[in-house]
């Protein structure tokens, strides 16, 4: 596949940032990487970013102080991350999009693409994780698939409204979802 100059801003008063967002997964991370290797540009998750900076994982930032105060963290990692505009490609947790300023950062920052797929496919990846099971903070107490049901009727406005282009990652590959990505991307106008 053809690459342009993809330091280009994506439009007037954008920055040159390729950003993933989408509900857990959808691929975020690995997707990320392999758009960021084909690039040779720098991958930051927000998510390993904002463990490092709390010195604890996302579990007990979770359990020790709450979601409003993972919430905080992620708000500031997001803004370190984004600041000056950097040409680099950035993942974010499924919650980034929550908050009104940071949907205005991720904006400012580039070009937006929300990974997609059904709850029911969703729902079979999380439980084949073992260790994203283990890892992962419940968002609420309604189980696996009706959780993700519940989180994404709120959420889908909110990734839809902030989205350049929507990629449906469920008869795709990470390397075909990355593909899409890039095609989207070198089309943009
Ligand atoms: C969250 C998703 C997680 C992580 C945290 C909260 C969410 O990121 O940020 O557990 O609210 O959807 P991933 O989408 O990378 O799993």
């Amino acid at each position: 596949m053809m690459i342009e100059d993809t330091t280009r801003p994506c439009s007037r008063g954008r920055g040159p940032g390729l950003v993933l967002i989408g509900y857990r997964g959808t691929g975020k991370s690995t997707v990320g990487r392999i758009l960021a290797g084909r690039l040779g540009r720098i991958f930051l998750d927000c998510d390993l970013e904002i463990e490092a900076r709390a010195n604890r994982s996302i579990r007990e930032i979770f359990a020790e102080l709450g979601e409003p105060a993972f919430r905080d963290w992620e708000e500031r990692t997001l803004a370190e991350l984004t600041a000056g505009s950097p040409a680099t490609v950035l993942a974010t947790g499924g919650g980034a999009i929550l908050r009104e300023s940071n949907r205005r950062r991720l904006r400012d920052f580039g070009f937006v693409a929300w990974l997609t797929a059904r709850p029911s496919v969703l729902a079979c990846r999380l439980e084949a994780d073992q260790r994203g099971l283990a890892e992962r903070p419940a968002l609420t107490s309604a189980g696996t698939l009706e959780e993700i049901v519940q989180v994404l009727r709120m959420r889908t406005p909110l990734y839809e409204g902030l989205a350049d282009v929507a990629i449906e990652t469920e008869e795709k590959s990470p390397d075909q979802v990355a593909d899409s990505i890039l095609d989207r991307w070198n089309s943009r106008a």
